[in-house]
């Protein structure tokens, strides 16, 4: 094992930050047992947001070019963390430079480029992870250990969406989230997610159909500054086309079961709402991100008799160190304490982390997914792109 790793994130923006918190308290969690992690840049071609996120996050410095990290000796792991079309030539660059990378979701935004990052990723001596983070998400994980164990079984239908409101006003700038091809909007972003936490309970996506996509703000004001993540910023009186999806449905059968998804950038009053209902053999189980430290059950074992069906009903699950990730994943890791969506971050840095410093699987969290699961969400969201173009026809993966 090397004696130290070197870490930089490229992307200083809404989730960069996260993947920066994230290295800095990865190896604070559980055993102390990964080498020294150095914090060494940010790169971010805006050197504000660089230079700030470094000090922010104790980053001893800050580049401009991804090329300036490809090239820097003292960096060995790398997040790349920018629009989701620049992914594939800085993923491309670093792995060819030798760096362990760990890209954002999507993984590209068009299939022939994550393709490509595929191949890359399978000729590289390095490793190559997507963070699709919801995976991480204790709620999530254990739902899916209460299917996989056989107290809910296999699943029967799950019916899910990811509403956000980050699109909802008119007046909100322009910026790289509502330009390119269909499906590469709300489908992309949030559905990538959706998509991949159904797949993680029900398995993998056989078919798709009644797709449908929609744009229902179709112009967007020119931003006077730089934008970052979901923010507001000033606005000129110019205006660009909106020229991919507010919002997406489309119903799927999975290996075990079927299920309906919708995602929207135009819910308004919904920031962030990655909202499930699992419906499965033996029961089911409720997840609703704006409450992510519980989840709801259900048993139907409950009602056996006709005493117990009177008093059953979905019960409030307060998680804690008896869930997945939280024994020695919180600093106080004491029950009903509380946690969010950053700490999945610093899960998923942490099982990146072991698996670059040569920890095996059994010895560490379970390994982030490869780029060929990054190629098979991007097919999955294309499927239903193509079922939209199709007036919702069925489209097999
Ligand atoms: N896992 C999650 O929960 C999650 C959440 C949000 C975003 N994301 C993903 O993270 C990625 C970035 O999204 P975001 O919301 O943080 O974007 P953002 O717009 O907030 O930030 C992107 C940053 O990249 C910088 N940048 C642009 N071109 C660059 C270049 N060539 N080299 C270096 N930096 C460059 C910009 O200046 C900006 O600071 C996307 O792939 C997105 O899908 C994931």
């Amino acid at each position: 094992m090397a004696d130290s790793i070197g870490v930089a994130v490229i992307g200083a923006g809404m989730a960069g930050k996260a993947h920066a918190a994230a290295y800095r308290v990865a190896p604070s969690l559980y055993r102390p047992t990964l080498p020294e992690i150095r914090l060494v840049s940010i790169g971010d071609v805006n050197a504000e947001f660089g230079s700030l996120a470094a000090r922010r996050f104790g980053y001893s410095r800050h580049d401009t070019s991804w090329q300036a990290i490809a090239e820097a000796p003292d960096i060995d792991v790398v997040s790349v963390v920018v629009a989701n079309s620049l992914h594939r030539e800085i993923v491309e660059g670093l792995l060819a430079a030798g760096k362990h990378v760990l890209c954002e979701k999507p993984l590209s935004d068009s299939i022939e480029d994550a393709r490509a990052m595929a191949s890359a990723a399978a000729t590289a001596s390095t490793t190559a992870r997507i963070g699709f983070t919801f995976r991480r998400t204790p709620g999530i994980a254990y739902i899916r250990e209460l299917i996989r164990t056989g107290v809910l079984g296999d699943v029967l239908h799950f019916s899910g969406r990811y509403w956000t409101d980050y699109g909802s006003d008119p007046k909100g700038p322009m910026s790289w989230r509502f330009t390119g091809p269909a499906g590469s909007g709300a489908l992309a972003d949030v559905g990538s997610h959706l998509s991949y936490v159904a797949e993680f309970l029900a398995g993998g996506v056989k078919e798709v159909s009644g797709g449908r996509l929609a744009t229902v703000i179709t112009e967007r004001p020119l931003p006077l500054g730089a934008v970052m993540g979901h923010d507001h910023a000033e606005v000129s009186d110019e205006y660009d086309a909106v020229t991919n999806d507010d919002y997406a449905t489309f119903s799927a059968a999975f290996e075990h079961g079927v299920g309906d998804l919708a995602v929207s950038r135009v819910a308004a009053g919904h920031a962030n709402s990655l909202i499930f209902e699992v419906f499965c053999e033996n029961g089911s189980a409720r997840f609703d991100q704006r409450r992510p430290a519980e989840i709801e059950l259900f048993l139907n074992d409950d009602s056996a008799d006709h005493s117990g069906a009177a008093r059953n009903g979905y019960r409030q699950v307060v998680l804690g160190p008896a869930h997945p990730y939280i024994s020695g994943g919180l600093a106080m890791d004491a029950p009903s304490v509380g946690f969010g969506q950053n700490d999945a971050f610093a899960y998923q840095a942490r099982a990146f982390l072991d698996e670059v410093a040569g920890f095996s699987e059994e010895e560490s969290l379970p390994r982030n997914a490869s780029f060929d699961e990054g190629v098979h969400n991007m097919e999955l969201l294309a499927a239903v792109t193509a079922s939209a173009e199709n007036d919702g026809k069925k489209v097999t993966l």
